[in-house]
């Protein structure tokens, strides 16, 4: 059995986006046996004016949790004058917005303390690091004023490189070597069974001749002279670039062999850059993606922060919500408002003391965490720029690290640091189970097959994260086994005077996207509830 690679099917198994209550949902909404989902209309920021019209109150607002979902919902409540005040066990806001820098401390649930070493200027986006034209996300970038650019998710020129898949294991395959093979010899096979008449019964005559000439340009494949036959082309790359003169490149020719292509899994990898949520252009911050979680923390209000704030028990009070925390100091400190949003990760909330109803607490232990994790390597050198040609873009393989990342800012910079792993699953959890230097030594030795020993030789230094032993998060993100079997809609309700809001809490999982459309559906609600009684 070949090892398969990491696949868009299994990064959408590993963010729990397929199978299970996904697919059930929309089997069941074919058959007509679950509502047709709502349009919820655009949203609207509760306004001062919402008060003053209508003669209400100003309310209080205590939200658990400075992550984007905590912080969101701080930002839109505000601008109506809700009084808000946020606690946060962490002493940076961003919760997985984590951007790690030179001098960044973090000790792990194990008990393994990094001390990142990066130069200055240099980053790890350790959590969330690639953003959708689509997602609101950009729409929050413009109006905080973070400036963003293109993040480089796929790139031509980076690699696709597996082990035990035949004749080409073990080979780096440039990603455009591999499409021009995949495609062309797909598309030779589709013109010749639609030539032969294969597809008759599906076709008209008119429309074979258009889609064999659409296979042609595709596939970069022969006309029916030539019996439709793919025999590679330069879009595979070079041996020797063209140039001047008499100088016309000789193409990387023969391509590989149909069968070696097929068992090599690489056209297994090209459908990720499909997905909706994964296709160019994509785009990041500025200097980091925490400039995200700092822009809002400021439009938030600083003082309206409390950092090394532990939430240690939760109480839905007749009128209003007590909340026990330690404070920055280890006092323990009571804090009282109307109303509570609590965006603590399920998993992490499930074991904190509350009052709050069975079910609820049914619906936390329910959501399943998801291992990850990301090493960030700096090097002295950006010899993925100079010896590779490679700017940004990403190399897939089916070695346990999954992906490696090219930096898609400070271009010809003198450093850079590429993310030796990202990856998910089984992966993650083999290298979480690793002490941070046996995890760059295992990185690196796997990371020498693809890029050689300057991999080795030219590293600087490296900082490692395993999301699923880090204190406050205890994983990536979540998946529901089922999003129909009342657990997880549970959560979408308040429970007396506490709302739930987070990227679990969205069709938007493991996407900042899903937290900040959560937060906007809880102020919405909560803003509704307050506006009517
Ligand atoms: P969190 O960020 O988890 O916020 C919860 C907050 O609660 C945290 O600040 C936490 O410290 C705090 N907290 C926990 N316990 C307590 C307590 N007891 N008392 C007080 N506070 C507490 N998204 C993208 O948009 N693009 C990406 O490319 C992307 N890639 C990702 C890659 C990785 C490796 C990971 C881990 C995530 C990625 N995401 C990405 C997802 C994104 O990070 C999340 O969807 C988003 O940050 C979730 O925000 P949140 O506010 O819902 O949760
Ligand atoms: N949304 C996360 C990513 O794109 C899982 O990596």
């Amino acid at each position: 059995m070949v090892a398969i690679p990491q696949t868009r099917r299994q990064f959408l198994q590993a963010v729990g986006a397929t199978g299970g209550a996904g697919v059930l949902f929309s089997t069941m909404g074919a058959l007509g046996l679950a509502p047709a989902a709502q349009a919820a209309p655009p949203f609207r920021a509760p306004r001062e004016s919402d008060f003053t019209l209508t003669g209400r109150s100003h309310r209080s607002v205590l939200v658990l949790g400075a992550g984007i979902a905590g912080l969101a919902t701080a930002y839109e409540l505000r601008k109506a004058g809700y009084r808000v005040r946020v606690l946060e066990a962490r002493e940076r806001p961003g919760g997985r917005n984590w951007t790690v820098r030179g001098g960044t401390v973090e000790t792990d649930l194990d008990g393994h303390t990094q001390r990142a070493r990066f130069a200055k200027g240099q980053y790890l986006n350790a959590g969330p690091a690639r953003i959708a034209q689509h997602m609101v996300t950009m729409d929050y970038c413009r109006e905080l004023g973070v400036p963003v650019e293109v993040f480089g998710n796929q790139n031509a020129d980076a690699y696709y490189y597996n082990e035990g898949v035949g004749a080409l294991s073990g080979t780096p395959i440039r990603h455009r070597t591999a499409k021009a093979d995949v495609y062309g010899y797909v598309s030779e096979l589709l013109a010749k069974a639609t030539d032969q008449g294969a597809l008759d019964g599906q076709l008209t005559a008119d429309d074979k001749e258009r889609l064999l000439s659409f296979l042609r340009g595709f596939g970069s494949i022969g006309g029916r002279a030539d019996g439709w036959r793919y025999t590679g082309s330069t879009r595979r790359g070079y041996e020797v670039d063209p140039g001047a003169g008499f100088e016309a490149g000789t193409p990387k020719l023969p391509p590989y062999a149909l069968s070696d292509v097929l068992a090599s899994g690489v056209g297994q990898y090209f459908s990720f850059e499909f997905g909706w949520d994964q296709a160019m252009l994509m785009f990041q911050p500025v200097g980091g993606m925490d400039r995200i979680a700092y822009a809002l923390e400021e439009a938030v209000g600083r003082n309206l922060v409390t950092y090394r704030a532990e939430v240690r028990s939760i109480t839905n009070k007749g009128a209003g919500v007590e909340v026990v925390y330690t404070g920055p100091g280890g006092q323990t400190r009571v804090a009282s408002a109307d109303f509570c949003v609590c965006t603590i990760p399920p998993q992490v909330l499930a074991r904190i003391p509350s009052n709050l109803s069975q079910p609820v607490k049914d619906a936390l232990a329910y959501a399943v965490p998801v291992s990850t994790g990301k090493i960030g390597l700096q090097y002295g050198r950006r010899w993925w720029e100079e010896d590779d040609g490679i700017y940004s873009g990403i190399t897939n393989t089916n070695l346990d690290l999954s992906t490696i990342w090219y930096p898609s800012h400070d271009f010809h910079g003198r450093k850079g640091i590429v993310v030796g792993y990202y990856n998910f699953g089984g992966n993650a959890d083999r290298y979480s189970s690793l002490t941070p230097a046996e995890r760059q030594a295992r990185a690196i030795e796997q990371g020498v097959k693809i890029h050689g020993e300057k991999y080795r030789t030219e590293l600087e230094t490296a900082f490692s994260v395993a999301w699923r032993r880090t204190r406050y998060s205890e994983g990536g993100w979540v998946s529901w086994p089922s999003r129909t079997s009342g657990q997880y809609g549970r959560l979408l309700e308040p429970d007396g005077n506490v709302y739930f809001a987070g990227d679990h809490l969205s069709y938007y999982i493991a996407w900042q996207a899903g937290a900040f459309e959560s937060a906007r559906k809880v102020v919405t609600d909560l803003h509704a509830r307050v506006l009517s009684t």
